[in-house]
């Protein structure tokens, strides 16, 4: 038996299959991600958002006419319930974290919507994200929410309810790729969360409001926040050495490497370098993304180093943050957009955990003692 599977315990279900799923799959050996049967590099550039989450739900791309109507039902749903935006003021008031405000404001999402109808909650959840995230961002900043606009995409509208500003193409192109690029990943943390929920027959809302707790760890989608810090901490390319070299030694993980399924290099690390690359590229100012890319090679070389077999490599966030901080996203939102790309995912998942109808109900191994007598309480002591 291995420290891992101690008395037939597998430490954090390394290994364990636990679904059937026909969304994603992940090779982690290969460094493979298929999504609804697309290698990743097939889609990830050419389709918009909104064709995505008609993949992940339907198995197959929209056509045209189906396309006009996922997107204007989704653009018709993005206004928040009326109790919504008062929610999201008090927790600007208290200057909460951005992810702790979308878990709030997710919770809300159904308070004008039939319960009968689980799809519209779907599409609701997936069109609302975002709104409540660009509201929260406003309002923290002292500036007032700005409605959404029904013409424009999915990515283009939360880019513009942030700024203000109608993006460009380049701009939606690459938010576009960020969130079909993060849009489902297996059985990850938060999806397992998402899916746990519903197998009690739960509802929607819920399995998303959950998930996203489950995402905003940083050992999940809390990462690229601190990834991009460190890489503006080290600030000098020369500096990375000894900077993450002190990381390392102290004990910490460095944000963006490493991953529970890939041993070799993340493929959607791949996809987002490529289009962070073409994002400083046209805004003419590539020093940050080659402070970066040498952050990176530093540190995979130091991981091989001080972890010798982990096979530690760049993972999905490292790239994330270069990509949203070159879209102009502060670092608080890396997180909530990871959440709005994953909500497709999720959602996908749980309409297929509710088709197996079977309860995750997994067992646990006791550690505790056995055969306590009860004492009164004046005659217990505190050992
Ligand atoms: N930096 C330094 N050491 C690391 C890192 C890292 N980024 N990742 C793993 N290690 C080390 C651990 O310290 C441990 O070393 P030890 O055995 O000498 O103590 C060993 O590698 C194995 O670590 P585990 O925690 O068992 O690996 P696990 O598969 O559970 O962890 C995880 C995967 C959580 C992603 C890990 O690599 C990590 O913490 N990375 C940093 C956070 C991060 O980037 N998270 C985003 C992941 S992508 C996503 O969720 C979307």
């Amino acid at each position: 038996m291995t420290a891992s599977s101690m008395n037939g315990v597998v430490s954090g279900l390394e290994n364990v299959v636990a679904a059937t799923t026909r969304l994603s799959s992940v090779n982690g050996q290969k460094g493979e991600l298929i999504l609804a049967g697309f290698p990743l590099e097939e889609i990830a550039e050419r389709i918009s958002f909104e064709e995505m989450v008609f993949l992940l739900w339907h198995d197959r791309l929209p056509t045209a006419g189906e396309l006009t109507n996922f997107s204007q039902q989704l653009a018709d749903l993005r206004p928040l319930p009326a109790a919504t935006l008062p929610l999201l003021r008090a927790a600007a008031q208290s200057m909460l974290p951005a992810m702790d405000a979308l878990r709030m404001g997710a919770a809300t999402l159904d308070l004008d919507l039939p319960a009968q109808d689980p799809l519209r909650q779907a599409q609701a959840l997936v069109a609302r994200m975002p709104t409540i995230v660009a509201a929260y961002w406003r309002l923290k900043r002292g500036e007032e929410p700005l409605p959404p606009d029904p013409a424009l995409s999915h990515s283009a509208n939360y880019l513009y309810m942030l700024s203000g500003e109608k993006p460009g193409e380049a701009l939606v192109r690459a938010l576009d790729t960020y969130l079909i690029t993060v849009s489902d990943h297996g059985l990850n943390a938060s999806t397992f969360t998402a899916r746990t929920i519903v197998s009690t027959r739960s509802d929607l809302v819920s399995a998303v409001t959950g998930a996203i707790g489950a995402l905003k760890g940083p050992l999940h989608g809390g990462a690229p926040g601190p990834a991009l810090d460190m890489v503006f901490e080290i600030g000098a390319a020369e500096r990375a050495d000894p900077f993450l070299r002190s990381k390392i030694e102290a004990g910490e993980r460095l944000m963006g490497f490493g991953h529970r399924v890939y041993k070799v290099r993340d493929p959607r690390a791949d996809v987002l370098g490529r289009a962070a690359a073409r994002l400083y590229q046209a805004d003419g100012d590539m020093s940050l993304y080659e402070l970066a890319k040498q952050v990176e090679e530093t540190a995979v070389t130091l991981l091989a180093e001080y972890k010798p077999g982990r096979n530690l490599q760049t993972n999905v966030e490292f790239f994330t943050a270069l990509l949203l901080h070159g879209l102009g996203l502060p670092t608080d939102l890396f997180s909530p957009t990871f959440a709005v790309g994953r909500a497709a995912g999720w959602l996908a998942h749980c309409f297929e955990q509710q088709q197996t109808g079977r309860l995750i109900r997994p067992k646990s191994a006791y550690s505790g003692e056995t055969g306590r007598r009860w004492q009164p309480v004046d005659q217990r002591t505190d050992r």
